[in-house]
């Protein structure tokens, strides 16, 4: 067991939703210092902790990362929330919100782990958490170019931990189902609150769990997938066509 006590993390997209529950979860499980990061840092809740470091951060911006590395060479813990959420199907979706999730959950996240893999190394134990999504496995033809970008990322998540694994930093993959955020505004699921989940998401991660699926709905799909990939793709295949 690992705790997150006396820990310096820095959280990406930390302004609201599951980011911000993030931050809330850190403070409780006593952080020394968490840098919370947004694209725009007036949007940052007050936290209301001097432990709470704002840091401007748009994850697709290399010349900012760079700046952020430069002001927290201390972070032991690379929490990659940030991401971006456009619908559309394969074929009549806009090619431009495909390429805006890649650019932002794929590219931007692979930016992210770059740029902090050598301060991560120097201040080992360490730890990069990636948020990904149960869309990385589940064919979801509603939002298919979203699901590839976190299939992506995945993928990259399950080799730079490999990568990773004899320097002393370990990576987890969080691969949630439906959370109550912006993200899923308008759906009529019943979705557990950010807040709820961010604690378990860091409770798995003290527990040293990598693969790390933190509600019920996410696990229900993961442990149908785990059994047989075509009986997700059959649920899947019925709520599409309604039946
Ligand atoms: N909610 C779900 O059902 C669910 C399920 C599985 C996985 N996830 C993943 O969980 C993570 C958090 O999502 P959420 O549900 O909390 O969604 P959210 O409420 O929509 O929050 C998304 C966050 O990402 C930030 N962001 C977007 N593009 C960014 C960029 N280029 N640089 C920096 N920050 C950026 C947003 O900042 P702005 O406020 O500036 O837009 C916001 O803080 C995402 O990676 C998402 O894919 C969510």
């Amino acid at each position: 067991m690992q705790t997150l006590k006396e820990k310096v993390i820095l959280i990406t997209g930390a302004n609201r939703g599951i980011g911000k529950s993030l931050v809330k979860a850190s403070l409780e499980k006593g952080a020394r210092k968490i840098y919370a990061t947004a694209r725009d840092v007036s949007k940052l809740p007050n936290f209301g902790d001097e432990r709470v470091i704002p840091l401007e951060l748009d994850i697709t911006d290399k010349a900012q990362i760079l700046k952020v590395v430069e002001k927290a060479r201390d972070v032991e813990i690379l929490i990659n929330n940030a991401g971006s959420f456009n619908p559309g199907t394969i074929l009549d979706g806009e090619i431009s919100g495909m390429e805006l999730d890649m650019k932002t959950n794929y590219y931007g996240t692979i930016n992210m782990m770059r740029a902090f893999s050598l301060v991560l190394e120097k201040n080992t134990p360490s730890k990069i958490v990636n948020i990904v999504s149960i869309a990385a496995y589940s064919p979801l033809p509603s939002i298919a170019g979203y699901a590839a970008s976190k299939s992506a990322l995945f993928s990259a998540t399950l080799s730079v931990r490999i990568e990773l694994a004899k320097k002393g930093i370990t990576v987890h993959a969080v691969n949630p189902g439906a959370i109550d955020t912006d993200m899923n505004k308008g759906s009529n699921w019943d979705m557990p609150a950010p807040d709820g989940v961010a604690k378990i998401i860091l409770d798995k991660v003290e527990a040293g769990e990598l693969d790390i699926v933190p509600d019920e709905m996410g696990l229900g799909m993961f442990n149908a997938w785990k059994e047989e990939p075509s009986k997700l793709a059959e649920i899947f295949s019925n709520m599409y066509h309604g039946e």
